[in-house]
């Protein structure tokens, strides 16, 4: 797989990275129900096999969880493959998540995470959500320190508008920004885009099949109980259904290309200069087996502009039936 490098760094990332949320498993908020660790091992493991040099995980996932999981998906490998990680949200016994930039919780965090990770330094760290917005540039110092001290190779921050990077950028160079990016989410694709471009800063996508709602096999019924997809808008009626019919319309725009609608998904998101690398989520090898083959080809401009002929439509019909339409987009 082609590698990209990462804004000014000297990570080069292959175009698909392997994102660990749904590996951290169920029993909390954000959980994507029973994850069975030993597919999770394998499905990581395949990545790494078919080109992947990447892992993004989150101390949040799972609560630690997916952490653990992915540093046992490495173990003897670690230096084949670079580590991104983030802090910001953290829990409590009880497993409540809130959001802290404080310098100490954010030192605190990055000790846990290089020992769940069981590694002497991380490649990426980044601040998760910009939540605890007046502490921001606290925490984005901490991690300059932790860069310093050589616990972790470069910052990087996620969901940031460009008013937050804008406040980062002017204590140290941002590394990456992470923003949710596809079909679906393109809010990022004005500001935020042209701030990285200018700046140096590359943008590693996520859920760029929208949690697998842009794979044309998304079964409503197979959601477990505890699966956060239940809560989030994309995922209920009415833009459940007319989320669907607009999957069906990409069905033939991907086979012209001989593709799936997953790896058309993740070549969209590819589409775009400043995105160095597109995170997928896989839960089984035959998952990211598909999905890389999101990367290495192009869609021409016939078909980007079907593709955004038939997101006009699905708006007009969510607008129409009253649905779910996010701040911003
Ligand atoms: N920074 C942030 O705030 C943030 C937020 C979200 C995500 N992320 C990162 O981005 C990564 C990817 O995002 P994501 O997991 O939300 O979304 P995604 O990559 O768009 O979708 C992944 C999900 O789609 C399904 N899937 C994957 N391959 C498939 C295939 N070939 N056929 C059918 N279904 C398939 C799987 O779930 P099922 O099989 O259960 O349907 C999988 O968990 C995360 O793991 C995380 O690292 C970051």
């Amino acid at each position: 797989m082609e590698r990209r490098r990462l804004g000014f760094t000297d990570l080069e990332l292959s175009e698909v990275g392997f994102g660990a949320w749904a590996i951290g498993g169920g029993g909390w908020a954000f959980g994507w129900g029973p994850q069975d660790d030993a597919e999770s091992i394998a499905a990581i493991r395949r990545a790494l096999e078919l080109g992947v040099n990447w892992i993004d995980t989150a101390a949040i996932y799972g609560l630690g969880h997916s952490e653990e999981v992915v540093a046992r998906a490495v173990e003897g490998r670690r230096d084949e493959v670079i580590l991104a990680t983030k802090c910001s949200l953290i829990w409590d016994e009880k497993g409540e998540i809130s959001s802290s930039l404080a310098r100490e919780s954010v030192r605190r965090e990055c000790e846990a995470s290089l020992r769940r990770l069981n590694t002497d330094v991380i490649d990426l760290y980044q601040i998760h959500w910009p939540e605890d917005d007046e502490r921001i540039e606290e925490g984005w110092e901490e991690i300059g320190r932790l860069i310093e001290e050589g616990l972790v190779r470069y910052g990087g921050v996620s969901n940031f508008l460009a008013g937050h990077l804008r406040r980062a950028q002017a204590i140290h160079p941002v590394a990456s920004l992470q923003p949710p990016y596809s079909m679906l989410r393109r809010r990022h694709e004005g500001s935020e885009f042209a701030f990285c471009r200018e700046n140096d800063i590359g943008i590693i996508a996520y859920s760029p099949m929208q949690s697998g709602l842009l794979t044309g096999r998304f079964d409503p019924s197979r959601l477990s109980e505890e699966d956060w997809r239940r809560r989030a808008g994309e995922f209920q009626e009415p833009n459940l259904s007319i989320n669907l019919w607009f999957v069906d319309q990409l069905r033939p725009v991907a086979g012209e290309y001989g593709k799936t609608v997953a790896q058309l998904a993740v070549a969209w998101v590819l589409r775009r200069e400043e995105v160095t690398s597109a995170i997928v989520g896989a839960r089984r090898p035959d998952q990211i087996e598909e999905t890389i083959g999101g990367a290495g080809w192009t869609l021409d401009e016939k078909h980007l502009a079907k593709i955004d002929e038939l997101l006009a439509e699905r708006k007009r019909r969510i607008l129409e039936a009253g649905g779910y339409w996010p701040e911003g987009e």
